[in-house]
């Protein structure tokens, strides 16, 4: 990453001391050469300790690095007619893809949780989770004499037994419901259909899958290169096809073919301190405050749930610095959690020289009477760095994915709302990317809604 100094909106700051003290207070946003060699060798080493048959190996990484147990990707073929959960934010969705020899036609609806839902017991979001299939199932005239195939997306750190099987081992995001680590979603989710007393059609629960996976699997279905599954959104993570021979933990005798489908579960990535070389002030500020201090460190620098988080605390410390605001801020400035993810991405929209997004988030925040044509563009800055860092940070992680894939084209299917909505996000993964794997040909695409979509190609492949 450039210096912060030869930043245009930094350039312009009239007073040298001014500029000083701005660039000191944003040095630490810098990702530089260095960390990104260090990241990917501290990731590679974490893989192999993941992917250690020793148990104290294994334990000194924080990565899952799991078996989907998902035996294919879409072939094209399919046929008939699945259903998706997708639960892993606020917006729950459901999802119906009715295949014929392979072409898609997916219809998807879906229904928030309350914070109420999101905080109490788990068998109120799997109770939700019924009801909503209720409702898609008689607002879609679904009829069905036979059971329907259900994959469900469940996105959320657990141990994967099998392909249905699998424990969940901590919520993460918004979820803070007070029980469910060691518990089965699947298990969940019929327990939570039979409260109900059924539901008007049979289902047949397949799968259990994370949103990755569900991506890799719509990106297959759109793109036959696709080989990464990524989310952008609240939260992150991957799922890449892995040669066999470099995923130690399944007995190859288990192995449906030579290429197997690792949801790498990277969230969790520097909860051991391996990533504390490049954690910045702002980073650890926002874990502090957040649900579950101490953890998700990987997923925290950069996750769509943390990012306005992570941008109000750098305006913070510049307001404190005396460099922005002049000094004092607003009350919306100082509350903790109050900026989201869209703050970052308004802003981000506008192009040098306007500031007409960046106002509309000032006035929100009721700064835009006290901002300066300086802090305007400071904001801005100080977005724009922020968001490349984050950007570069996942970027450096795909690399290690890429390489191990070592294929010469590949394409990233990307879901998520930060991937989506950010203008920015895309070019600076691909600028970093292109240096890092020259020899990679790589695509990275959106798969809009993938993750939903997926699980009900999971049902479809595991049928077929
Ligand atoms: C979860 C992952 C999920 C990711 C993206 C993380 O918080 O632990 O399982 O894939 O968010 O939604």
């Amino acid at each position: 990453m450039e210096p912060i100094s030869n930043r245009p909106g930094i350039q312009k700051i009239k007073s040298a001391d001014k500029r000083k003290k701005v660039c000191e207070a944003l040095e630490s946003l810098r990702f530089t050469e260095n960390d990104v060699k260090q990241m990917m060798k501290v990731f590679e080493e974490q893989i192999d300790y993941a992917n250690s048959l020793n148990e104290e190996d294994r334990k000194k990484s924080d990565l899952f690095w799991e078996c989907t147990y998902v035996s294919d990707l879409v072939k094209g073929n399919e046929n008939g007619r699945y259903l998706g959960l997708d639960l892993g934010s606020t917006n729950f969705r459901v999802v119906l893809v009715d295949l014929k020899d392979g072409e898609a036609k997916t219809t998807t609806k879906y229904y928030n949780l309350t914070d109420d839902q999101l905080s109490g017991p788990a068998e109120l979001v799997f109770d939700h989770i019924a009801a909503s299939m209720e409702v898609f199932i008689t607002e879609e005239k679904i009829q069905s004499q036979k059971p329907i195939g259900v994959g469900f997306t469940f996105s959320f750190p657990t141990v994967q037994k099998s392909l249905k099987k699998s424990i969940l081992v901590t919520w993460t995001k918004r979820f803070k419901c007070t029980n469910g680590p060691g518990l089965d979603p699947c298990i969940l989710l019929e327990e939570a259909i039979e409260r109900k007393g059924g539901l008007s059609v049979p289902v047949n629960v397949m799968a259990r899958i994370s949103d990755t996976t569900g991506t890799l699997m719509a990106g297959s279905y759109y793109d036959k290169k696709c080989a990464i599954g990524l989310i952008l959104g609240s939260g992150s993570n991957a799922c890449y096809v892995e040669h066999l021979k470099n995923f130690k933990k399944l007995d190859p005798k288990e192995a449906k073919s030579d290429k197997i489908l690792v949801n790498c579960e990277w969230g969790a990535f520097g909860d051991n301190g391996c990533l504390d070389f490049c954690r910045n002030e702002f980073e650890r500020e926002v874990d502090q405050y957040s649900n579950f201090p101490g953890s998700y460190t990987f997923e925290k620098s950069f996750g769509g749930f943390y990012l306005g988080e992570m941008f109000r605390v750098v305006l913070v410390k510049l307001t404190k610095a005396g460099v922005l605001f002049d000094g004092k801020g607003s009350d919306e400035l100082m509350t903790r959690w109050l900026w989201k993810s869209r703050q970052v991405t308004t802003v981000e929209k506008d192009n040098p020289g306007s500031s007409e997004n960046t106002m509309s988030v000032l006035k929100q925040m009721k700064l835009d009477t006290i901002a300066t044509e300086e802090d305007v563009l400071l904001v801005q800055e100080a977005c724009y760095l922020m968001s490349q860092r984050a950007a570069y940070i996942v970027a450096t992680a795909l690399a290690v994915l890429l390489n191990h894939i070592n294929e010469p084209e590949v394409s990233i299917g990307i879901d998520g709302s930060l991937y989506e909505h950010h203008p920015r996000f895309h070019h600076h993964m691909t600028t970093l990317l292109q240096k890092l794997v020259p020899s990679t040909k790589f695509r990275l695409f959106l798969v809009k809604d993938g993750s939903g979509q997926g699980a009900a190609l999971v049902a479809a492949v595991e049928s077929s």
